[in-house]
């Protein structure tokens, strides 16, 4: 356990930057509408009796849009806590925010103006961006609630400072809940990149919908022409999200190094050159890697943890022993350099093998949670084959820390799950699906070792769940040495 005045500390940092980062963001909104403001300060009247915008307005604007940013801050806290213990997230969540009312009302200014529709060009607004931008880099829980906050800013803005009046003005309130509920329903399905194309579609759809339905409430009545020209932009509005999307996330990632499931996907992906690298380099860590990967997926999702994220720690957990391969017993064929080296150079090349991992891992900018992975998965262990060797040559005159990995203990479930897994695949690998019974005593052992010398001390997964971990790889472990299917004349 973390000690409880360092944990105090980091926590009222954690609330610090939090507020800060809200103010931060309530600035640049507040700016954002202020420069929309300026811009039209001429033209500048309230739609309800034409009434012209005095300073009241713009306190009272300024202290609802407070008073909604503080809300907000309120409901993450009380919704998503987790994601205010990362600042890239924080980072990340604002910047969809103020990215999506910033596409809104650059959007409507610019390209969806047109003859027909004039200044009433709303219908081209990206309603659903901000729910499938906070969906899939952020959290899927604060994904709807993120999108009201932006159309409700976006409806004040352009209801009080902007050029929408009447019914029109009410348009991307409606239309920006409905879409946004359509698109966090739909993103919690999707798999494909085909499927966020058809949320674009689905959200277009429902705009064009809503943008006709609209006209009923519009005092200048049913004007055909423009009906057809809002319905054309709000269909192509859905389209639009989709498309910023896929523009959006690869850059948010990058820059906030978050880690999304299109991300992970592209990283799982057996095409990934570092996995080929690693295949030509060092065949055996592959196929290692691989069947850590399996037992890692098959865990996390047992134990309700990340299935994706834990599949690509386990593909990536061993990366660094690319740089020397040939002192890892899998990379071994008849000459194992190890023979003519002392165990305490031994243990020195197995050890680095973390560090070399955290190298080539900031190189490829792997995610933040595959690197712990990589730097913890031995946590404090010892290295058990050469610390028995020095003891066998020194009678015993050994110190266990300099036969001990030295990087951290996991800190995270994915990381212990990682640790777990990896110890297990070089356990079980020359057992057959027979000898099942062996494997429960195998896996029992290796969890109660880590146990006991602290390993799972700084991570919160619970007794429960490493139970669940031991079943789950007993499970994995039987299916993958299923009986082959023997053809005919085969022995
Ligand atoms: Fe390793
Ligand atoms: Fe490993």
């Amino acid at each position: 356990m973390k000690g409880k005045t360092t944990e105090e500390f980091d926590n009222r940092i954690k609330k610090g930057f939090w507020a800060l980062m809200l103010f931060v963001a309530y600035v640049i909104v507040m700016a954002i509408c202020y420069l929309a403001f300026f811009m039209h300060a001429k033209e500048l009247l309230l739609y309800t009796g034409n009434v012209p915008l005095n300073y009241g307005h713009i306190i009272g604007f300024t202290l609802l849009v407070m008073l909604l940013f503080i809300f907000f801050g309120i409901y993450v806290f009380a919704v998503a806590r987790d994601v205010l213990v990362s600042r890239r997230k924080i980072c990340a969540l604002l910047s969809c925010l103020i990215i999506s009312f910033s596409l809104m009302v650059l959007l409507m200014k610019t390209v969806g103006r047109n003859e027909v529709l004039g200044n009433n060009s709303v219908f081209l607004a990206p309603l659903a961006l901000c729910t499938m931008l906070v969906a899939l880099l952020i959290d899927r829980r604060l994904a709807l609630f993120s999108n009201v906050i932006v159309v409700m800013i976006f409806f004040l803005v352009e209801n009080l400072f902007g050029e929408l009046f009447d019914a029109l003005a009410f348009y991307p309130l409606v239309c920006g809940v409905l879409v946004g509920v359509v698109a966090n329903y739909r993103i919690n399905k999707a798999t494909r990149r085909t499927d966020y194309v058809l949320i674009g579609l689905y959200t277009g759809l429902l705009s064009a919908a809503v943008a006709l339905t609209v006209y009923a409430l519009y005092n200048n009545g049913f004007v055909i022409e423009q009906m057809l020209y809002s319905a054309l932009y709000a269909l192509c509005s859905g389209i639009l999200s989709t498309f910023l999307f896929f523009v959006l996330v690869p850059l948010l990632e990058w820059v906030f190094n978050i880690v999304s499931d299109m991300r992970l996907a592209e990283l799982n992906s057996s095409n990934q050159p570092l996995l080929k690298k690693l295949m030509r380099e060092a065949p055996g860590t592959y196929h290692h890697c691989i069947t850590v990967a399996n037992y890692a997926e098959a865990c996390a999702s047992a134990i309700g943890a990340d299935p994706f994220l834990a599949r690509c720690a386990g593909l990536y957990h061993d990366i660094g022993k690319l740089k020397e391969p040939v002192y890892f017993v899998e990379n071994q064929n008849d000459v194992n350099p190890h023979d003519d080296l002392t165990p305490e150079v031994s243990v020195m090349t197995i050890k680095r093998h973390t560090m070399y991992g955290l190298q080539i891992a900031n190189e490829f900018r792997l995610p933040k949670e595959v690197k712990q992975a990589i730097v913890e998965h031995h946590g404090t262990m010892p290295i058990y084959f050469f610390l028995a060797k020095a003891q066998k040559l020194t009678e015993g005159k050994v110190n266990e820390g300099e036969y001990s990995y030295n990087g951290s203990t996991p800190s995270n479930k994915i990381s212990a799950i990682v640790m777990i897994a990896d110890a297990c695949e070089a356990a079980l690998k020359s057992l057959k699906k027979e000898d099942s019974g062996e494997a429960i005593n195998i896996v029992d052992k290796i969890v109660t070792d880590r146990l006991n010398r602290g390993q799972f001390n700084s991570c919160d997964i619970t007794m429960k769940e490493l139970d669940t971990i031991k079943k789950t790889i007993i499970s994995t472990f039987v299916g993958i040495k299923h009986e082959r299917i023997k053809y005919p004349g085969q022995k």
